[in-house]
Parts: structure tokens; sequence; C-alpha cells
């Protein structure tokens, strides 16, 4: 563990608030040991899937049950959830609505791989919403971006993709990457700690950094781009703002180089009902979204423009046959469509953003409280529902944001609210308010984190 010193931070306290909460967790978590040691016979790494090991607990804390902002663990032990499955859940664990159509879809036929009646009404939902003409529907947004990708290639006949340093798209193949260091010119390498890749993200990919328009610029002036791929908001690296106006630029910039705009909306549908690129009418060519976007369900969407439907309207009739490498079998099933339809019609609606909204900005308020009592010049970035707190200034881009991350004081302070009832994601800083989330959840976060604070700042 680095507990090296930082400014601000009693490295000494920090690493014994370490040590003793993970022993507190150990003795009030016994039940969640037994099953990790009973887990790891059959399961890799114990867990079913290996980001349930990414939390700061010495061991994987198992789920009884999680409704509304509550989450129970098998010993017992009762949480508020921030964290809400890392955005899946961010209308709440549970919600009726999705509940509902659950039970009442499941009985009626879970996959027919053909369309069920309710679908033109959904496209005509999604459409009002989210302004634009055309969707597919996928499984997960990582199904979505790949999905987005390979249509911007074959619509443009360009082959490279542009990306921002940090980025996280899922896990399709051209998005691990890096940007080469000290570069703004577009190099990639892969990202570090892939496993079994051997995709060239070199052939593929230019990153360069966010909320720089000139090196944008510099590689789509080299017309051998396909689409930018971007979240409008950087979520996956802490929390990286854009710049006055650089969206709006790179949409300009994007048109008139014929290279496609893909937003990948799937963290900042947290923005505003409709997401980030309606509330800032940014007007992409293709829009993506997963995630919460039916209420927890696994299901994915990404929407088009006219022309970008006529592009694949064009590209299937020059099509000598075949398989078109795309989709897969589940995708688009009538339970995902039910749990969307419900989601659009009583999830995403303008009293839960605002109830999602007001709670966010009054948690921020708190953050910022927190830190300028116990003297920490740190700040709290938010995009809607959505926060992040940060150490040091607003990070301009995806290294700016690295150099300042610490994990090991993250994992000590996501440990310490844990042991006392409150989940934050285990990545980096990030908190989420959903629309059953109150202030009274938020002051028991502020609470505790500010007692945190206290035992580890230091005076010097
Ligand atoms: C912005 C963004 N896009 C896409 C994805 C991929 O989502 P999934 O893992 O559900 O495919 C993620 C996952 O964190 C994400 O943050």
């Amino acid at each position: 563990m680095n507990y090296a010193r930082r400014p601000g931070i009693d490295s000494e306290a920090l690493a014994r608030l370490a040590t003793r909460e993970r022993e507190t967790f150990a003795s009030t978590h016994a039940e969640s040991a037994r099953l990790a040691k009973d887990s790891a016979q059959h399961w890799l790494n114990g867990v079913p899937m290996h980001w349930m090991r990414d939390w700061s607990t010495p061991h994987p804390l198992f789920v009884r049950k999680a409704r509304g902002v509550e989450l129970e663990d098998v010993d017992g032990n009762t949480y508020i959830d921030f964290c809400f499955g890392d955005t899946g859940a961010m209308f709440g664990h549970s919600p009726p609505a999705i509940a509902r159509a659950l039970a009442e879809t499941g009985a009626m036929g879970i996959t027919c791989m053909l369309p069920s009646e309710r679908v033109a009404r959904v496209g005509e939902k999604l459409a009002k919403l989210f302004g634009l003409q055309f969707w597919q529907m996928t499984q997960t947004a990582t199904d979505a971006n790949r999905a987005a990708l390979r249509w911007a290639r074959a619509i443009t006949g360009r082959q490279r993709m542009l990306v921002f340093d940090g980025c996280y798209h899922g896990t399709v193949e051209e998005t691990l990457v890096r940007a080469l260091p000290d570069s703004d010119k577009g190099g990639t390498r892969a990202r570090a700690g892939l496993i079994g890749m051997n995709h060239d993200v070199s052939v593929t990919t230019d990153a360069v950094p966010f909320n720089d328009i000139a090196a944008v610029e510099r590689v789509l002036s080299r017309s051998r781009t396909a689409a930018v791929i971007a979240e409008p908001v950087m979520t996956n690296i802490g929390m990286v703002l854009p710049a006055e106006g650089f969206l709006q630029q790179l949409r300009e910039l994007t048109r008139r180089m014929h290279v496609l705009l893909i937003i990948d909306e799937t963290h900042t549908l947290s923005s505003a009902r409709g997401g980030y690129s309606r509330a800032q009418d940014l007007d992409p060519d293709i829009w993506v979204c997963g995630k919460a976007i039916a209420g927890g369900m696994p299901c994915a969407v990404f929407g088009f423009t006219a022309e970008v439907e006529a592009g694949m309207r064009r590209v299937q009739e020059d099509r000598a046959g075949g398989h078109s490498g795309m989709g897969t079998t589940l995708s688009a099933n009538a339970l995902a469509l039910a749990c969307l339809e419900a989601s659009l019609d009583e999830l995403m609606t303008p009293a839960n953003y605002q109830l999602m909204h007001d709670c966010a900005a009054y948690l921020s308020e708190g953050l910022g409280r927190v830190f300028a009592a116990e003297s920490l010049s740190w700040h709290v970035a938010r995009v809607g529902a959505r926060l992040e707190f940060g150490f040091g200034r607003p990070p301009r881009n995806g290294v700016e944001s690295e150099r300042a991350a610490w994990p090991e004081l993250e994992h000590a302070i996501h440990l310490y609210l844990l042991n006392r009832g409150v989940l934050l994601t285990p990545f980096h800083n990030m908190m989420l308010c959903s629309p059953v989330t109150t202030t009274a959840h938020a002051d028991k976060l502020l609470e505790h984190l500010h007692a945190c604070l206290r035992e580890v700042a230091s005076s010097s």
C-alpha cells in the first residue's frame, strides 16, 4: 500500500485507519467471509464477474437484497447505496415499474427473436425523448458502442477512430487505449493490464487529450477517421468536465470534416431528461446509452440520424449477403423491451430528474463544506445526478485526473464509509443520487466522510 505523503493528509494516520477498518470489516462480515471461501471453489477469484473484486473490502461483500436506496448484505448489515451498481441502478434498486414489467412480460415469452407488439410504440418514445429518429437495441453498452463503430467504418469507408485519452466505452477493442505519453498527435498504445488482446490499436485508433480541439483537428485533417467516440463529460477517469465551447467545437469540426460524432451517454444519462446531448443541443450522429436505460435490465440502445440510417441501408444494399458480424441472439428480447418502455414511461420522468438533481446539488455543496472545514483543496464535479470528488483542482484531461488519483486514500475512505453503512463506487470517488435518495441519506454520507477526514487530515 502506498501511504506516501501528500498535502493535507497525514500518511501515518491514514495507514492506521486503513488497518483498523479492515479489521472492523472482518469482524462484521463473517457470513460474507464464509461465502467468499466457498465461492472460491467454483468461481474464478471467488466471484462470477471480476469487477466484484474491485471493492475496497478484504473479501467480496455478498448481497442479500437491494431495494430503492438500500442494500442489505448476508450478515444483515444495511447500506445507503450511492454506487447503484456503477450506474445500472441509477433510478433506484428494483423500481416497482421495472419489477412489474419483468413479472408481466416474463410470463408471456422472454425471447422469440421476433419483434413484439410494443416495438413501434417504444421507437416513437425513444425518438421523442432523445431526439434521434432511428434506433437499434443491444444487450450492453459495450455491444452498442461496438456496433456504432462498425457502422461508422462501413458508412464512411474510413478505418480509424478517435477517442479521448482516459476514455472507457466498455470492452470494445478499439477503445481500450491510452495516448502515447506527451503526445497530442493521436498515437496510441493498448491500455495497461489487458488480457489476451491481439488487436493492434495503433492501426485502428488515435487518442488525444480531452479539451484539446487543436489535437482533434490535427488527427481529423489526415482524413482517415471514420468517427469520434466520446462521453460528453469524461466519467471513467475521475470526472473531467468539458471546457466552455469544447463540445460545440467538436461538433462543428466533425461535421466540417465529414466524420461521424458518436456520443456515449451510458453514464451521462444522469445529466438531464433526454441526456446531456439533448440538454446541450449537441446533435450527435449516433447516440449510445446502456446500463440504467431499462432500469438495470441488461439492455442498451443506439439512436442515429436519418442520414446515418440512409448510410446503413446503402451499406446493406451493397453487401453480398452473409453475416454482418454484429448483434447477439438475446438482443432486443421482449423482456428488455418491456423494461425499456417502463423506464421511459415511469423512471425517466421530469419529476424524478428534479429529485435526483436537487439531492445531488445538496450533496455537492455539503462536500465542498466538508473539504473547506478540513482545509483540503479538493474539488467536486457534478453532471446532474452524478458526482465525483477529486484530490486537488478540477482536471482538464485524463492525464491530469490520473495524476491526482490516490487509490490507497480512496480505498481507505470507501472502506471507512462502508463500515458505517454508506457505499461509494469502488472506482475513484463516484456518487449517484437516485430519485429515492434523500437529503437525509446525503447527510449520513457527509457526516461519516467528515469524521473520516478529520481523522486523517494533517494539521500542517
Ligand atoms: C461510458 C461507458 N460506456 C460504455 C460502458 C460499457 O457498459 P457495459 O459494461 O454495460 O457494456 C461503460 C461502462 O462502465 C461506460 O462507462
